[in-house]
Formats: C-alpha cells, structure tokens, sequence
C-alpha cells in the first residue's frame, strides 16, 4: 500500500506535515527521501513548528543528528547524506528508541539500520511548486496512521 500527495505549493506541503504530525507518537520514525531541493527539510521544519517547536530548524548536515524540545516530545533530526565521510559510530539506532520522532533525510542511505516499522516518504520534483510525495507505512501503526489523515 502506498499513497501518491501532490503539493502544488509549500502551503500544501506544511499542511500534509501537520497532518501527519497530529498522528505522532514516541518513537515514531520517518525516513525521508528525494533529490536535493524536493523539500525534505521543509517537511521537517514544519512537522517541528507543528510539534511546537519554536527553535529555527536548520539542515543538520554537518551535525548528523540534532534534537528539539517539542510540547510533548522530543524531535530528533538527522540528516544522513554525509554520515560515510564520518569515521565513528554516532549511534543512529538508539534514537530510533528514545521516545521522541525522528524524522531522518536521505534514510535510504542507511537503509540496512533502519527499523521494519516506520513511515516512508520519497519527495520527487515536478516543476518548480510542484512536488509529488509518495508515502509507504510499514507496520500497521503507520498504515493505520496514514488511513486516518491521508
Ligand atoms: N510544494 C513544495 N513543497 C516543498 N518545497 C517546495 C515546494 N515548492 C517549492 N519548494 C521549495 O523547494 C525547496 C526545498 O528545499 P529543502 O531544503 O526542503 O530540500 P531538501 O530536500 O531538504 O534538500 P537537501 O537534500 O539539499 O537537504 C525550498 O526552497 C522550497 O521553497
Ligand atoms: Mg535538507
């Protein structure tokens, strides 16, 4: 099961982030992935404003992993795309266990760590507004949480 969301404007993509963030829960896991520029960190920042974050979210490329103190849980924010370069175990897997979400860009570059339930999302650019998400839940707490909002 998979389900196909066109955004025709940041607008439409903020909306479906806070959607998806009314369903969260501890430990929940999101794995973003899509070109550079198709809006991962925007769907990120704004499943964080969502979470009542307030901090300014910036792409944690350099950092791997950044964490945020929303209203009700922690927001942990990774951005793997130049985890190879970084010669140490940071740990990735034991956030995927700390109560908190995780939303995590270039996800499939880690795919071999990743846990078996978690949310999908691929991001593919059509033109300049024009995104096309294609969300995939694996586990029934996420395809139940995508029959409820989607
Ligand atoms: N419908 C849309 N949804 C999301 N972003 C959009 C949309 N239309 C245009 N944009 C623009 O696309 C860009 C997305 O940038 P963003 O930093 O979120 O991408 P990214 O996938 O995180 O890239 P990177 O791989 O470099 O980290 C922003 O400049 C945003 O304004
Ligand atoms: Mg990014």
């Amino acid at each position: 099961m998979q389900y196909k969301i066109t955004s025709y404007s940041e607008d439409e993509t903020i909306e479906l982030a806070q959607n998806i963030e009314s369903e969260k829960f501890p430990n929940m896991v999101i794995c973003l992935e899509g070109d550079l520029g198709s809006g991962k960190t925007m769907f990120a920042k704004a499943f964080a404003a969502a979470l009542g974050i307030t901090d300014n979210i910036t792409s944690p490329t350099f950092t791997i992993i950044k964490e945020y103190e929303g209203a009700e849980m922690k927001l942990f924010h990774m951005d793997v795309y130049r985890l190879s370069d970084i010669k140490q175990d940071i740990g990735i897997t034991e956030y995927f266990n700390k109560k908190g979400v995780c939303i995590i860009e270039w996800a499939d570059l880690i795919e071999d760590i990743l846990p078996k339930n978690r949310l999908d999302i691929r991001i593919k650019i059509k033109d300049e507004y024009t995104r096309q998400f294609i969300i995939k839940p694996h586990g029934s707490k996420y395809e139940d949480l995508c029959e409820r909002v989607l």
